[in-house]
């Protein structure tokens, strides 16, 4: 039966641009003291994308070093989730599809709920991928955080994507076609159309998470599909590193036993050392969250069960779970992610502001756009603006 066969992440890979702000620079000018963020917050840098990496190029980017030829003719679903939208009308796919040399065989969408989006299309392709077992789907989450200079915000803002190619007989791993989920609409965070800008009630939007995770967890339990004795990690929707610590506390109160809490604990220390430099990624900071885990711990093994709780504002969450792969560790590029985030430069934050101020012509003229990342393994950029359409190359 089609539910027997094992379907989940093939590969997964991860871009972020190559400019950063240390939030102690940030703390600093804003008359913060920096502990706040790095404590208080959980978070220690940002990543800033410069104009000429859009959603677009970034989640090329992220895609390009992992596909094979052969992928590329397997690829029947391309997703890419995102809040970071380009246009109201053509999906951010086609250009991704175009960047990426994929076949004209697929069907190329674009997916928005907020953070929630990348789950949303990493579900739809396991079922896409079980019902056309020989094909493949890329998911692209790919997301630029915006809130605004001087607002509470600001430091929780950040730039990436995150890549994921999902198939059968996955190589990292295999997700559980059971999941819990909700829908509920609320307040806690918006962007309206004529804002480049998100708004949101802050503690109120903590307030939301924490209890849709809540709650997720707690029916997770009663179908005994969340025993924590069966899971070796959980890994949250990281829109700063505290948060996710916030929803994980609420299991530390006597709901699970403390070695059971410690074990996810430590797991959880090693799914935030990536999101702790890059920020809010949106779509893909949950994912961006896995990648980080299985890079950055030694002690998990093949077969071990692994829970993943994602968000997204306005809101909708699930809550899931996944089984490690044999082999998964040779398909992780540690070494490589190390180096994208070291080679990062360093911004002043006058530079940042500037950075962050920039802005693409609305008028119909044309504009150049300079090519800010020349790394070998990030070929792709956003070139210019010419008669209202975006100049990849
Ligand atoms: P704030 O006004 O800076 O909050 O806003 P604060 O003054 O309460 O400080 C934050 C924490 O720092 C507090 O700890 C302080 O005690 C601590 P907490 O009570 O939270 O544990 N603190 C210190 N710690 C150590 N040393 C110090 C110190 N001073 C203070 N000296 C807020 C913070 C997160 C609300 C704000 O940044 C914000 O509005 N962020 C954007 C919204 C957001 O990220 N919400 C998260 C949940 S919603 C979500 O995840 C979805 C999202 O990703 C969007 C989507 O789905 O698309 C956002």
């Amino acid at each position: 039966a089609i539910t027997d066969v094992q379907v989940g992440i093939d590969k997964i890979d991860f871009y972020t641009p190559n400019h950063y702000l240390d939030l102690v620079d940030l703390a600093q000018a804003r008359g913060v003291d920096p502990n706040k963020y790095l404590i208080g917050i959980g978070q220690s840098k940002m990543s800033v994308a410069a104009l000429d990496q859009d959603i677009v190029a970034m989640g090329a980017n992220a895609a390009e070093p992992m596909l094979t030829e052969a992928d590329r003719q397997e690829i029947g679903l391309l997703v890419v989730a995102t809040e970071s939208g380009i246009d109201q009308s053509k999906a951010a796919a086609l250009f991704v599809q175009d960047l990426l040399g994929l076949t004209n065989n697929l069907r190329a969408i674009e997916i928005k709920e907020a953070c929630y989006g990348a789950t949303a299309g990493l579900q739809l392709a396991c079922d896409y991928v079980r019902s056309h077992p020989g094909r493949k789907a890329l998911v692209i989450a790919s997301d630029i955080a915006r809130y605004g200079l001087d607002t509470p915000g600001e430091v929780t803002q950040g730039a990436g994507s995150v890549a994921m190619l999902v198939a059968c007989d996955p190589g990292i791993i295999a997700i559980e076609p059971e999941s819990l989920y909700e829908s509920r609409s609320t307040g806690d965070f918006w962007r309206p159309n004529y804002s480049a800008e998100a708004f949101a009630r802050g503690k109120f939007s903590e307030e939301v998470y924490v209890g849709m995770f809540e709650g997720l967890w707690n029916k997770a339990r009663k179908q005994g599909m969340a025993r924590p004795e069966s899971l070796q990690a959980l890994l949250f929707h990281i829109p700063f590193s505290k948060m996710g610590r916030k929803g994980l506390r609420t299991l530390g109160d006597g709901t699970i036993t403390e070695a059971d809490y410690e074990r996810l604990t430590e797991r959880f220390e090693r799914s935030i050392v990536y999101g702790r430099e890059v920020g809010n990624i949106y779509t893909g900071s949950v994912y961006l969250a896995l990648i980080s885990l299985l890079e950055n711990d030694e002690s998990l093994n093949p077969g071990d069960r692994i829970g993943l709780f994602s968000y997204g504002s306005g809101s909708v969450a699930e809550l899931y779970f996944a089984t490690l792969m044999p082999g998964y560790r040779a398909r992780l590029e540690p070494q490589r992610h190390q180096a994208l985030l070291e080679s990062r430069e360093r911004l002043s934050l006058t530079e940042y502001e500037a950075m962050f101020s920039a802005k693409l012509v609305t008028d119909g003229s044309e504009q150049e756009i300079k090519h800010s990342d020349c790394r070998d393994d990030a070929p792709h950029y956003l070139a210019g603006m010419k008669g209202h359409e975006r100049q990849y190359r």
